[in-house]
């Protein structure tokens, strides 16, 4: 049989939603936080368990801040960081909450297998300095967090009832803009775990009236 390059686009756009389907992203199994999967950096999660490395259903971490009780089972970053300060001279203070939980692996210099009772034998792998998924300490190149939704001083900032992806992270009572605003930890249906697409700038303009 003689197939038209027309044919061949539909069979090849059939193949391709086929995978999508296999690979549903909503499930955290098929994303770069299964560490099951980054193997390649030598990584060894105990029966390949999917949660184990950020949760445990017992003998979780403390967090202090109260702001992110989820059975965390990961080592919290040690490090200090450069805040971003915005033109209105707002800075947020070192990471809280679950800001510090993403950092804790995020910041390049956590071992991403430091969690559990791993730490006498963990193979002190973290994320590779050449990584864009490597921050580093100097956040003052990334969106700010640990800032106040709205700025209580600024205009041109919706009203949090109006989001229908991204969220406010409170934490002493203060609504925040914090890594989870903007992603999740699971769900990686938009890539790079985002809360909304890109498209059109999406995300940004539920919290930017621009
Ligand atoms: C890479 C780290 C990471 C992995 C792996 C992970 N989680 Fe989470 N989980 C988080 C973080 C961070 C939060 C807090 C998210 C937030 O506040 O938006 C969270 C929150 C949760 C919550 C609290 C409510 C919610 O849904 O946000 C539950 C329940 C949960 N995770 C279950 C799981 C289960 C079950 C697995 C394995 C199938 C898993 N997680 C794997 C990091 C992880
Ligand atoms: C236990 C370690 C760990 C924790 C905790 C963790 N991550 Fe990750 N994350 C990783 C690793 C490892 C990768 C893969 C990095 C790579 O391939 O460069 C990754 C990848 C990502 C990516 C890129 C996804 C893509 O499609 O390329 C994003 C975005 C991300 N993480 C955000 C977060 C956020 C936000 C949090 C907190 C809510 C968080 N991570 C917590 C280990 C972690
Ligand atoms: C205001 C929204 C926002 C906040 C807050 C935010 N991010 Fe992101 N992040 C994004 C967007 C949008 C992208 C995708 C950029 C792209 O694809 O070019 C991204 C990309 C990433 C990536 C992937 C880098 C790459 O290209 O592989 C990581 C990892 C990440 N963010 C982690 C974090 C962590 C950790 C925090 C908190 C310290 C955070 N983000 C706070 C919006 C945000
Ligand atoms: C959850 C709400 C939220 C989302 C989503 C969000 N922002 Fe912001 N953004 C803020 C807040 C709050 C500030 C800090 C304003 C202040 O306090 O001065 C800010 C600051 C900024 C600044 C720096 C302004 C300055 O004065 O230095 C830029 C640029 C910016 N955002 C762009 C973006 C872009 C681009 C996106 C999408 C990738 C995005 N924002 C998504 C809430 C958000």
């Amino acid at each position: 049989m003689k197939r038209t390059t027309g044919q061949l686009a539909v069979v090849i756009a059939a193949l391709v939603a086929g995978s999508a389907t296999a690979q549903d992203m909503s499930k955290i199994v098929n994303t770069p936080h299964n560490m099951a999967n980054l193997d390649v950096w030598g990584v060894v999660i105990p029966e390949n368990q999917v949660c184990l490395p950020c949760h445990t259903p017992h003998n979780a971490r403390a967090v202090e801040d109260g702001a992110s009780q989820i059975l965390w089972n990961h080592a919290l970053t040690e490090q200090t960081f450069e805040m971003y300060t915005t033109a209105a001279g707002h800075q947020g203070g070192q990471p809280e909450g679950t800001s510090k939980l993403c950092l804790s692996c995020h910041d390049g210099a956590t071992a991403i297998d430091d969690f559990g009772g791993n730490e006498d034998t963990f193979d002190n792998v973290m994320i590779p300095a050449d990584r864009l998924s490597n921050m580093g300490t100097d956040l003052r190149d990334d969106h700010p967090i640990g800032i106040e939704y709205p700025p209580p001083d600024l205009t041109g900032y919706n009203d949090k009832s109006t989001f229908t992806g991204v969220k406010v992270v409170t934490i002493n009572g203060v609504d925040r803009v914090e890594c989870a605003s903007c992603h999740t930890a699971h769900d990686n249906s938009y890539g790079k775990f985002l809360r909304q697409t890109m498209e059109g700038s999406a995300l940004c303009v539920e919290c930017h009236d621009k």
